[in-house]
């Protein structure tokens, strides 16, 4: 990267300087973030319990416990058959699926595929003239997902390694972008946001579940490397998403806290009162200039 140099001085300006130790910072971040997963998706390989701490992670040897946590999140006793053993990983913080209206033939993008538990659901409804692209940045979450489509005989499902803050997927090319707890992981959640605008096809859809905070959260919590990995410390407050949101171009932009979340949000850190600043939401927008409807296409 060349960084601007102050022409009188010759040194690096204090703008650029102050970019550069961000960027370091969110390098940091998402290093952590990605080590954490890393441990899940290890545990989980060897039917170990998740040992990464304070965390959202709910994975666990017993598949019934799993079920259990994903019952709570809206998934159905069907939807946890019908997938390959092992895709439920018990790491979600709702059910996308349940607000992303799939139709026959769609293309969905779901960022932070994990274990590929929400592309396999996506992909029964698309059927196999559509196509579901799960993208995560942890190496063994992708071999995970991708040992868990072969299992599962899906052809129209596949897994990409990459970061959401920069997709490998193509322009205007995807329909509904669905995603499970993964926003709030993202050191720069506006870089994400206008990468989905990118992708996006004109009238494509945001169908998100995902952590956001109801007030400003205290420094503890801020600052708690463990929290940010366990999908709290890293929520952002719902006038910054809205705002992000707008200004990435999307419209008809509804974000939904779900107060009973809270519920399970406490069992991801006993004791540490994030529940008071935390909490599931579902974020839905549209990229603008679709089509209104069946009658004007
Ligand atoms: C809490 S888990 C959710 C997994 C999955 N969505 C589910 O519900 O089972 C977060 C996942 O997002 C991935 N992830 C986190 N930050 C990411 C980023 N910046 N780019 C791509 N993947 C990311 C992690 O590797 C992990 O697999």
């Amino acid at each position: 990267m060349n960084h601007p140099i102050d022409q009188a001085t010759g040194q690096v300006t204090d703008q650029a300087s102050s970019q550069a130790s961000s960027q370091k910072q969110a390098d940091e971040i998402r290093q952590n973030v990605r080590e954490s997963y890393s441990q899940v998706a290890e545990a989980s390989n060897e039917g170990n319990s998740c040992g990464t701490g304070s965390s959202c992670c709910g994975v666990s040897d017993d598949a019934a416990i799993n079920a259990l946590v994903s019952t709570r999140l809206g998934y159905s006793k069907d939807d946890l058959e019908n997938v390959p053993e092992g895709a439920d990983m018990g790491l979600g913080c709702g059910n996308p699926r349940a607000i992303a209206s799939i139709r026959s033939g769609e293309t969905i993008l779901d960022l932070g595929s994990g274990g590929g538990f929400d592309c396999f659901l996506a992909a029964t409804e698309t059927g196999e003239s559509g196509q579901v692209i799960g993208i995560d940045m942890t190496p063994t979450m992708i071999s995970k997902a991708r040992d868990n489509a072969v299992k599962g005989k899906y052809d129209h499902v596949e897994f990409r390694l990459g970061e959401i803050e920069h997709m490998p997927v193509a322009n205007d090319t995807v329909d509904v972008i669905i995603s499970n707890c993964v926003i709030n992981l993202s050191p720069d959640k506006k870089q994400v946001f206008s990468e989905a605008f990118r992708v996006l096809k004109a009238g494509g859809r945001l169908a998100i579940s995902d952590v956001v905070a109801s007030m400003e959260l205290p420094d503890e919590i801020r600052d708690d490397l463990a929290l940010y990995s366990g999908c709290m410390a890293g929520a952002s407050q719902i006038s910054e998403l809205q705002t992000i949101l707008e200004e990435c171009g999307f419209e008809k932009i509804n974000i939904a806290p779900k107060d009973e979340s809270k519920d399970f949000i406490k069992d991801w850190a006993p004791g540490r009162g994030v529940e008071e600043y935390v909490l599931s939401a579902t974020i839905e927008a549209v990229k603008p200039g679709g089509c209104c409807g069946a009658s004007c296409c």
